[in-house]
């Protein structure tokens, strides 16, 4: 049966090229980007790969909470009666400057931890609706030099980009931890990885460095998660994954009470009801 992927950020860098090489297997894609007038040509080229599928875009700006919202309404309304396999966050943003979203959130919090959250909860029915579901997070390694800043999520005091960036990583990790043992052990599962250090617009213009990966490599784990069987991927729900395999954690997503608690802490931030705990 095809399977059916969306896949966040896949525009540009690591979400594109894992677009293309999802694009081989036959699997029907709905790709996002911020804009319309980014995705055309992405659509255009993916419907050259021989033996693709169906392939659908979607924009929206994902530092916008409403936005992200209308986005899983109007997927809803493009899977039609589909069943969604997998839904791969991968869009990521490095901000090098203080910003807030129209909801007040430090901007690489929003788009890089609260909206996939917000996707993840949202998209939960029709996940459940496929007997293969997965949520998978693109976050990075970096999130084990992360911290959660209970008092300031937000940086209200003294900006630092790569601790805001890290804490994003790291609440992602945490938050994918925790809905995968609240979704159990049936129904979706959801993982995280770590895709490689590769040379994109996010590496040059945030962290101000090259990749030592190519953009294949990257997309690497994603392909593999977003293809695994089923009972092998259950068998690891809520872990973290680098170039294909299990990896460590920072101690905050091995912490059952940190994980509930920024998990739920997530959900009230985005105003879902949190699954109940296990
Ligand atoms: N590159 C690395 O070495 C590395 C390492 C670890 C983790 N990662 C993670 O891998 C993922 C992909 O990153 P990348 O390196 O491929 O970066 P990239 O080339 O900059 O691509 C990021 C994608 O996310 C989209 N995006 C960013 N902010 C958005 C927003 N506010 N609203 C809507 N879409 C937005 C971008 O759209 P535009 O093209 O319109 O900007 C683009 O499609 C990210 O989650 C990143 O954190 C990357």
């Amino acid at each position: 049966m095809t399977s059916t992927i969306f896949i966040t950020g896949a525009t540009d860098g690591i979400g594109r090229r894992t677009a293309e090489s999802l694009a081989a297997t036959g699997a029907d894609l709905i790709i996002h980007g911020r804009t319309n007038a980014k995705l055309a040509p992405v659509v255009a080229a993916l419907e050259q790969i021989p033996g693709h599928g169906r392939v659908q875009a979607l924009a929206a700006e994902l530092s916008d909470l409403d936005a992200v919202r209308e986005l899983a309404t109007e997927l809803e309304v493009t899977l039609g009666e589909r069943p969604l396999d997998v839904l791969l966050n991968n869009a990521g943003v490095f901000m090098t400057e203080h910003a807030r979203t129209a909801q007040g959130h430090e901007l690489t919090f929003a788009v890089n931890h609260l909206a996939p959250a917000l996707l993840c909860q949202l998209l939960l029915p029709r996940l459940r609706r496929s007997p293969s579901a997965r949520c998978i997070n693109v976050s990075s390694m970096v999130h084990k030099h992360g911290e959660l800043r209970w008092d300031d999520f937000n940086f209200k005091a003294g900006f630092n980009d790569r601790a805001a960036y890290a804490q994003s990583k790291l609440a992602m990790v945490v938050f994918t931890v925790e809905l995968a043992r609240r979704l159990g052990d049936s129904g979706p599962i959801a993982v995280s990885l770590h895709p490689g250090v590769v040379t994109t617009k996010l590496l040059v213009d945030g962290f101000k460095m090259q990749g030592r990966d190519s953009l294949d490599d990257g997309a690497a784990t994603s392909i593999y998660l977003a293809l695994l069987p089923t009972a092998e991927l259950r068998a690891h729900a809520g872990g973290y994954f680098k170039r294909e395999k299990i990896d460590g954690v920072h101690p905050s997503a091995r912490d059952p009470q940190i994980c509930a608690r920024l998990y739920e802490h997530t959900c009230e931030l985005l105003g879902v009801e949190p699954l109940p705990a296990r």
